[in-house]
């Protein structure tokens, strides 16, 4: 009999993960995690992680799981071995398979059964001559007959028997079509009746793609839209996103993962080719939703119904993740135009207008500006107060203590820069020019980017790893013009060298700007912007200086290593990804990056 998830659950957390690896590998902190050599296959640098949340993963071999999968993988042992010896050393004792624990069993799995029958019977008369009404509809909302099957959708039936008159050919009773969440039973009159009839029936499954409930829609204006599913021993609301199941192999593929309202929109994007959105039960999103929404992407989409509504919702997600914000966990959110769904704008206008709506989805900490100030206003000099209270009080729920200071400090940033904006004369600055508070080049933002400059002039072959991250740096005139030049440069020079490059910049005329960039006074540069330093530590001292301009933008950076990485494990984009994640490290731990002295 499989144990329960709950005790398996127990066990993990009695099991730190690192005590459990150091007994066969040396392991050093490295910031918020261990790494040392990996186990599994021979090397002597080391590329074995072990994480906080008690995952450990090899960027050499790929090798991943968690404690009970290090000793079946470290001993060769079966899941029970290794649970039964997990469970001794923790001092936990092995739940003995009773009477009870067996029926539930039993009847888990069997109402997995129930549920895949009934949708396999609503999907069936969903293409009857009865379900063509239902079929219209559907067609009419311009979904194909392939989403329609892709999902799985069908038709109730008309009248509240027919899911027993099909389902009872097989041999399942009412009470089991209770527990399943699709009859409900009456104690007063003492009859067990259907819950759905009459729609437009809507598979909710679970990440693997299970059954586990139905929603079903009536086919008009009619009132209730939708009747969900009770919870039941398979089906917690509060845990359950709907499309999960297709969205992770989307995500897994590259896809970026979307939170949208309704049914009809995960749909609606899927058949539109954007197949990583998922919706919320039709309540706000929980806590348990973020943390399984993260588990497959740092920074997912919030699409919300361009309406009041819509706003709300984000603001609530927005808060209720504030506390649970990390480098690799936060949101970006996506705004809709007014009175639109993503359903509605796919239909009427088409992939590319919600694919730009999506790119261009505001990191968290803009965002949140803008929904605090459409909270309170922002006109009145106590509603300015009020609004920097606010502002603050927020950045101050972040628990990751770095993350709370940028944000502290983005926000701020925003905050004055709109002031004085406003005492110019000039109308609010428009917003997409004041999301990046820290690359306004003053003070150490500069310094940094003066660096970040001079590594690329002495070590011009590290502009293939960090290009994209020094594109999207706002650099003062002198600095954007050499990165023009470098950029053209590279484009068509046979050997990225430095001094082929400087010879290119003298010929562009920018040689001053290049000799004011590598400097040494009045400070030194850092050691990483030596022309002697290793590639490894040139790359490492880049992305720790660019971490500190921006640790979000890091957050972003790593995720496309990861991407790439899951793509094309070649070791370029490993050690890649092993750059990023010790600057990382760095950063969060406040290691100092050598540009401080010029602040
Ligand atoms: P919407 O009304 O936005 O649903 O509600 P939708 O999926 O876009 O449906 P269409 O486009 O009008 O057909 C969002 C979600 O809220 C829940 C459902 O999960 C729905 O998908 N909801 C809505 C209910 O549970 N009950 C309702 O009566 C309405
Ligand atoms: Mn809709």
């Amino acid at each position: 009999m499989p144990l329960p998830a709950a005790f398996l659950d127990e066990l993990r957390f009695r099991t730190p993960l690192a005590t459990v690896v150091s007994r066969r590998v040396r392991l050093a902190r490295s910031g918020r995690q261990w790494k040392g050599c990996c186990p599994f296959h021979g090397e002597k640098t080391p590329s074995f992680y072990v994480y906080e949340d008690g995952h450990y993963h090899c960027f050499g071999c790929g090798a991943h799981g968690d404690a009970i999968g290090f000793v079946m993988q470290s001993e060769g042992a079966s899941f029970s071995e290794a649970v039964e010896r997990l469970a001794g050393e923790a001092g936990l004792e092995l739940p003995r398979p009773s009477a009870e624990a067996a029926e539930a069993e039993r009847k888990r799995l069997n109402l997995a059964g129930v549920l895949e029958a009934a949708q396999a019977c609503f999907h069936r008369r969903l293409f009857l001559p009865e379900g063509r009404h239902a079929l219209a509809y559907l067609r009419v909302r311009g979904l194909s007959e392939d989403t329609i099957r892709r999902f799985g959708l069908g038709w109730s039936g008309e009248g509240r028997g027919a899911l027993l008159a099909d389902l009872g050919r097989e041999g399942i009773v009412p009470d089991q079509l209770v527990d399943a969440g699709l009859m409900r039973h009456d104690d007063e009159t003492g009859r067990t009746f259907g819950l759905f009839f009459n729609r437009v029936m809507f598979p909710i499954r679970d990440r693997r793609g299970r059954v586990i409930s139905f929603g079903g829609r009536t086919l008009g204006d009619g009132q209730p839209k939708y009747v969900n599913g009770p919870e039941t021993a398979l089906f917690a609301k509060r845990r359950t996103l709907y499309g999960l199941d297709q969205a992770r192999a989307a995500v897994r593929s590259g896809a970026a993962l979307v939170v949208v309202e309704g049914y009809m929109d995960v749909i609606a994007l899927a058949q539109a080719g954007i197949g990583g959105a998922v919706a919320p039960l039709g309540t706000a999103l929980t806590e348990e939703q973020l943390g399984e929404l993260w588990r497959l992407a740092p920074a997912p989409i919030l699409c919300f119904d361009g309406d009041a509504a819509g706003s709300r919702a984000a603001a609530r997600a927005a808060d209720l993740a504030l506390p649970l914000l990390g480098p690799e966990r936060t949101l970006r959110l996506a705004r809709l135009p007014a009175g639109d769904d993503p359903d509605t704008v796919v239909r009427r206008q088409g992939y590319e207008a919600i694919r730009g709506i999506l790119a261009s989805a505001t990191p968290l900490a803009d965002a949140l500006y803008d929904l605090m100030r459409d909270a309170g206003g922002e006109a009145s000099p106590e509603q300015r107060a009020a609004l920097l209270t606010r502002l603050d009080a927020a950045a101050s729920r972040i628990s990751d203590k770095a993350l709370s200071r940028e944000y502290r400090d983005a926000l701020r940033n925003r905050f004055f820069a709109t002031r004085r904006a406003a005492r110019d004369g000039r109308k609010g600055l428009p917003i997409r020019s004041l999301p990046r508070p820290h690359f306004l080049p003053e003070g150490a933002t500069h310094e940094r980017c003066r660096i970040l400059t001079a590594i690329l002039l002495r070590h011009p072959m590290l502009l293939r790893d960090v290009e994209h991250a020094y594109l999207g740096l706002d650099l003062t005139p002198p600095l954007a013009a050499l990165r023009t030049a470098l950029q053209a440069w590279a484009e068509t020079a046979d050997i990225l060298d430095s001094s082929g490059l400087m010879s290119h910049l003298t010929l562009s005329g920018l040689q001053a700007e290049a000799d004011q960039v590598l400097a040494t006074a009045p400070v030194p540069l850092p050691a990483c912007a030596s022309p002697a330093a290793m590639p490894a530590e040139a790359e490492a001292g880049w992305w720790h200086i660019f971490g500190f301009l921006s640790v979000q933008r890091l957050g972003e950076e790593i995720a496309l290593a990861e991407a790439a990485c899951r793509a094309d494990l070649t070791p370029q984009n490993q050690n890649r990804l092993i750059a990023l994640k010790a600057a990382l490290n760095k950063v969060a731990s406040g290691e100092p990056d050598g540009a401080e002295l010029a602040a």
